[in-house]
C-alpha cells in the first residue's frame, strides 16, 4: 500500500483548461455510443441486426444516457468486409432496411434528444460498385482513373511491394486489362483515386446526400490510407517485426499512409459539413502517434476533424495507473490549443475491453472513459462488461481471421449479438444469429443488470448521469495530482466546482493522502455503500476501486 501526499504535488502541475462555456458545442458535451448494426437488434428474424432493430432500442439508449449514436456501415454491400465494402454510397442495404427506415430512425433518435453519426468510407468502394465495374472494363473507360491502376514490373510482376492491411499484396492483377489495381484492404475493396476531381465530387455528393437527410456527422473510415505516393517506391522492412504480428506490420508505410493529401480531403469534407447548420461533426479514424494525429484537427483557419479518434488507450500494451496517466498527459500536451480531446477504449476492430484488461478493471475503465476531459466513445455491450465470445472455426466470418486463422487477429469475438435478456438468443433475434451469442447471456444481459443497482450497467448509467449533470466532469479542466504507481488521481474543475477522481488500478487496497483537501464521495465504482462519505486526510481505495469526490 503506497501513500502519496497530493497537496505537495498539487502545486507542480498546470491545469489544462476546460472548454469556455460560450463556445461549447454539442459534440464536446456528448458521449458517443458505437452500434455495430449487424449485432444490435434483429427486427425481422433473419439473424442479422437492422435499422428498425436500432429504432426499437432507442429508449434503452436514451435511458442509458448517451448523447450520440455512431452506426457502423449499413450501405448496400456484398458484405465481404461486413459493410465496409460499399456498392452504393447513397442507399441502405436491404439486409438493414430501407431509406424510409433510416428516415424513421433519425427522426426517432432526434425526438429523444440524441444525435446520429454515420460511418463514411472514403478510401475504397466494393469491387461490385458500378464505378469499379466500369473502371475495370477497359483501359480507356472514362472511370478508369477513378481507381488506382498500374502495370506490373520486376521479378514478381507486382507494381510495388505494398501490402494490404489484411495481409498479402495490396495489388491484384485484373485479367480484363492486364493491369493491377490497388487495394489497401481486401481485393474486393479497391481504393478510390482521390486525386481525380470527379471522384472527389462524387464522394462529397454522397456525404451531402446524408447531410440533407439530417445526419449529425460522420465517422470517417481509414482516412490515413486515402492517399499514397504516385511514385511506386517499395516500402522499407520494419526492423522490429516478428511474425506474431500481422504481415502488414512487416513493412513500414511511409508511402502509403499519412500523406499530405489525406488532410486536403478532410478539409474538403469539413468545408462541406460546415455549410450545414447544427455543428455537424467529423470524427476521423487513423491509428497514429499523438503528434501526427493532432494534425487532423487542422488549424483554426483551415479546420479538419473536430474529433480525430484518440486510440492510445485502446492500444495500450499494459493497463496500469502509470501507463494510463502518462498517455493522458502526453495527449493533453500534444493537443493544439483549439483542439478538443476524445477517448476510445474499444471498437469493432479490437478485442473487447473486458477481455483485454486485468481482472476487476472493467469498472476502472468505465471511470477512465467517462471522467477524463474529452468526448468519450463507448462501444456497444461494453456498458455490460461483456467479454470476447469464443468463435468456433466453423462460425468464423471475419475475412481477417479467414486469411490468417488461429493467429488471434480475428474481429468476430467483439462483434457478437447484444445481450438484452435471458430469453433465446439473448433477445437479439428469434433465430440463430450470424455470430454466436455469449454463452453466459442468461446472467449477463441488460435486463439482469438493470435490476441490479451494483451492476456494471448501473455504474455506466450513474457515470453518464454525473458527467451530464456536472459541468466540471463534462467540460472542466484536467489536472493530474499524483504520481503513484497504483493510483491515477486527477481533478476536473469548472469555476469553483472541483471534482477529484481517484482510480486504483490494482487488486490491493491503496491510500491517497488528500492533504488539506476534503470532500464528499459522489460515486464509487463498486456501486455499494461500504465507503465513508466524507473524506479528508488519508483516503482509502479498495481493490480495483475508483472514487469520484466533490471537493469543498
Ligand atoms: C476501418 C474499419 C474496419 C474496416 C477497414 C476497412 O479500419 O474500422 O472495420 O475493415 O476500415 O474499411
Amino acid at each position: 500500500m503506497r501513500i502519496t501526499n497530493i497537496a505537495v504535488i498539487l502545486a507542480g502541475f498546470l491545469a489544462i483548461t476546460g472548454a469556455s462555456k460560450a463556445e461549447v458545442k454539442w459534440w464536446q458535451k456528448s458521449t458517443v455510443y458505437q452500434i455495430y448494426p449487424r449485432s444490435f437488434q434483429d427486427s425481422n428474424g433473419d439473424g442479422v441486426g437492422d435499422l428498425n432493430g436500432i429504432t426499437e432500442r432507442l429508449d434503452y439508449l436514451a435511458d442509458l444516457g448517451v448523447d450520440a449514436l455512431w452506426i457502423s456501415p449499413f450501405y448496400p454491400s456484398p458484405m465481404k468486409d461486413f459493410g465496409y465494402d460499399i456498392s452504393d454510397f447513397s442507399n441502405v442495404d436491404p439486409l438493414f432496411g430501407t431509406l424510409a427506415d433510416f428516415d424513421r430512425l433519425i427522426a426517432e433518435t432526434h425526438r429523444r434528444g440524441m444525435r446520429l453519426i454515420m460511418d463514411y468510407v472514403p478510401n475504397h468502394s466494393s469491387d461490385e460498385h458500378p464505378w469499379f465495374k466500369e473502371s475495370r472494363s477497359s483501359l480507356d473507360n472514362p472511370k478508369r482513373d477513378w481507381y488506382i491502376w498500374r502495370d506490373g514490373r520486376g521479378t514478381n510482376g507486382l507494381p510495388s511491394n505494398w501490402l494490404s492491411v489484411f495481409g498479402g499484396s495490396a495489388w491484384t492483377l485484373d485479367q480484363v486489362t492486364g493491369q493491377h489495381y490497388y487495394h489497401q484492404f481486401l481485393k474486393e475493396q479497391p481504393d478510390l483515386n482521390w486525386r481525380n476531381p470527379e471522384v472527389q465530387k462524387a464522394m462529397l455528393a454522397a456525404m451531402k446526400f446524408w447531410l440533407d437527410r439530417g445526419v449529425d456527422g460522420f465517422r470517417v473510415d481509414a482516412i490515413n490510407h486515402a492517399f499514397e505516393t504516385e511514385e511506386l517506391k517499395d516500402e522499407p522492412l520494419n526492423p522490429n517485426y516478428d511474425d506474431s504480428k500481422p504481415e502488414y506490420d512487416s513493412l513500414l508505410h511511409p508511402y502509403t499512409t499519412d500523406q499530405a493529401g489525406n488532410h486536403d480531403v478532410v478539409r474538403a469534407m469539413r468545408n462541406l459539413v460546415d455549410q450545414y447548420d447544427g455543428d455537424r461533426v467529423l470524427i476521423t479514424e487513423a491509428y497514429l502517434p499523438y503528434d501526427r494525429q493532432a494534425l487532423y484537427y487542422g488549424t483554426p483557419a483551415a479546420p479538419e476533424a473536430q474529433l480525430p479518434f484518440n486510440f492510445q488507450l485502446l492500444d495500450l500494451p499494459k493497463w496500469t495507473a502509470e501507463a494510463v496517466a502518462t498517455k493522458v498527459n502526453e495527449y493533453e500536451a500534444a493537443l493544439p490549443p483549439h483542439a478538443w480531446p476524445n477517448y476510445v477504449l474499444s471498437n469493432h476492430d479490437k478485442p473487447r475491453l473486458a477481455s483485454r484488461l486485468p481482472g476487476g478493471q472493467v469498472r476502472i475503465a468505465a471511470m477512465v472513459l467517462l471522467t477524463l476531459r474529452g468526448t468519450p466513445t463507448l462501444y456497444y455491450a461494453d456498458e455490460l462488461g461483456a467479454p470476447n465470445v469464443v468463435i468456433p472455426p466453423e462460425r468464423v466470418r471475419d475475412p481477417v481471421e479467414l486469411k490468417a486463422p488461429g493467429k488471434g487477429f480475428g474481429r468476430d469475438p467483439s462483434r457478437t449479438p447484444m445481450l438484452w435478456d435471458a430469453s433465446a438468443y439473448s433477445g437479439f433475434s428469434t433465430v440463430e444469429p450470424w455470430l454466436p451469442v455469449e454463452p453466459n447471456f442468461r446472467a449477463l444481459n441488460v435486463a439482469t443488470q438493470t435490476d441490479d443497482p451494483s451492476s456494471v450497467l448501473s455504474l455506466y448509467k450513474a457515470l453518464l448521469d454525473l458527467r451530464r449533470s456536472n459541468a466540471a466532469l463534462n467540460i472542466g479542466s484536467y489536472k493530474q495530482i499524483n504520481t503513484q504507481s497504483d493510483v491515477f488521481a486527477f481533478i476536473r474543475q469548472d469555476g469553483e466546482k472541483r471534482i477529484l477522481v481517484a482510480l486504483n488500478f490494482t487488486a490491493a487496497d491503496a491510500v491517497v493522502d488528500l492533504g488539506a483537501l476534503r470532500g464528499t464521495v459522489l460515486l464509487t465504482s463498486l456501486m455499494d455503500h461500504s465507503f465513508c462519505n466524507l473524506v479528508a486526510g488519508k483516503m482509502n481505495l479498495r481493490a480495483n476501486e475508483g472514487l469520484i469526490v466533490e471537493l469543498r
